[in-house]
């Protein structure tokens, strides 16, 4: 029986190929659980997990929530906007509290980058990152390469063109890395003030002009301005980026092939992608939601059987 090599999952840099392949592998299995008139397995009967939100979400922490419940682990759910971190409490005295329950896995969402990289050096609890500021979500890149896969039948080879605010979305990084492990070929495509300066050390393909990124690539993963990470103006306005770099059904009518269009959510509709490319034929969106179960199943399973109790 193969197992996964990490104790936690902080991001998608610390995985071997064969993890993510072990992963996407255990995703199908799950999938097909997730397909019977009964959804629920007891593999995770004896096991709690806490989700601790320090950040909103809607796609990942329900997502997260029904993997935990489908594998018939118990749960309790933290979101720090209604706790005791508005009283002043420290972010590790937090959580240690939330482990004094007898908690055994921890899925964490954070605005610092590297927030659950410190708290793995603390607590013996398994973490997984559901997201750490601008820099890694390894469960969402790990549901795009299965939904690529699913969708295509292949990830080596494929050239997917992230599309977007690149310098501050953690979306980018981790299918940077993820896709690349997993033999894709891979371009950012957006404004030069939202692809980060160290791009060239990713050995990846870059472009400034979405028509080339679109003519370029098999797959396009486009991603919104996360104006709530940006301090200054990166961008002279939203309708200058809609102008230059929104997709829009007449982009995809231009080519001269058909190409999938991604997207992480939320969508901001009529600026980073329209409605008529959205809810397209092209897009897969709803399925890379529906198949974030599995994947987060599989994570959570995989993980699970590394605990020592
Ligand atoms: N894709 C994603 O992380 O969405 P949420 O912020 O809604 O979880």
């Amino acid at each position: 029986m193969n197992s996964i090599s990490v104790r936690h999952l902080l991001g998608i840099k610390d995985l071997q190929e064969t993890d993510i392949q072990l992963i996407l592998e255990t995703a199908d299995r799950f999938k097909e659980v997730l397909n019977r008139p009964i959804k629920k397995v007891p593999s995770l009967r004896d096991i709690t997990i806490a989700n601790v939100f320090f950040e909103n979400s809607t796609r990942t922490r329900l997502s997260f929530e029904l993997a935990e419940r489908r594998l018939s682990a118990d749960t309790l759910n933290f979101s720090s906007a209604q706790s005791s971190v508005k009283k002043g409490e420290t972010l590790l005295d937090t959580v240690n509290n939330i482990l004094a329950m007898k908690v055994d896995m921890l899925v964490m969402r954070h605005a610092s980058p590297g927030a659950p990289h410190f708290l793995s050096k603390h607590i013996n609890a398994a973490i997984v990152n559901a997201g750490d500021g601008t820099h890694e979500h390894p469960t969402q890149a790990l549901l795009d390469a299965y939904s690529i896969k699913e969708k295509l039948g292949r990830i080596e080879g494929v050239k997917v063109a992230i599309i977007g605010d690149i310098s501050h979305s953690r979306v980018a990084l981790s299918n940077i890395f993820a896709l690349k492990k997993l033999g894709a070929e891979v371009m950012v495509c957006g404004p030069k003030t939202l692809i980060p300066k160290y791009i060239d050390s990713l050995g990846i393909k870059v472009s400034f002009d979405v028509r080339q990124a679109l003519n370029w690539c098999d797959v396009a993963n486009v991603l919104r301005i996360q104006l709530e990470r940006q301090q200054g103006k990166n961008i002279p306005s939203l309708r200058e980026y809609t102008l230059y770099f929104g997709i829009n059904k007449t982009l995809l009518d231009e080519l001269d092939k058909e190409i999938v269009i991604m997207h992480p959510g939320p969508i901001n509709r009529g600026i980073e992608l329209s409605s008529d490319v959205a809810d397209s034929a092209h897009s897969i969106i709803l399925q890379q939601v529906e198949n974030g179960v599995a994947v987060r199943m599989a994570v959570l399973y995989l993980l699970a059987e590394k605990i020592g109790r």
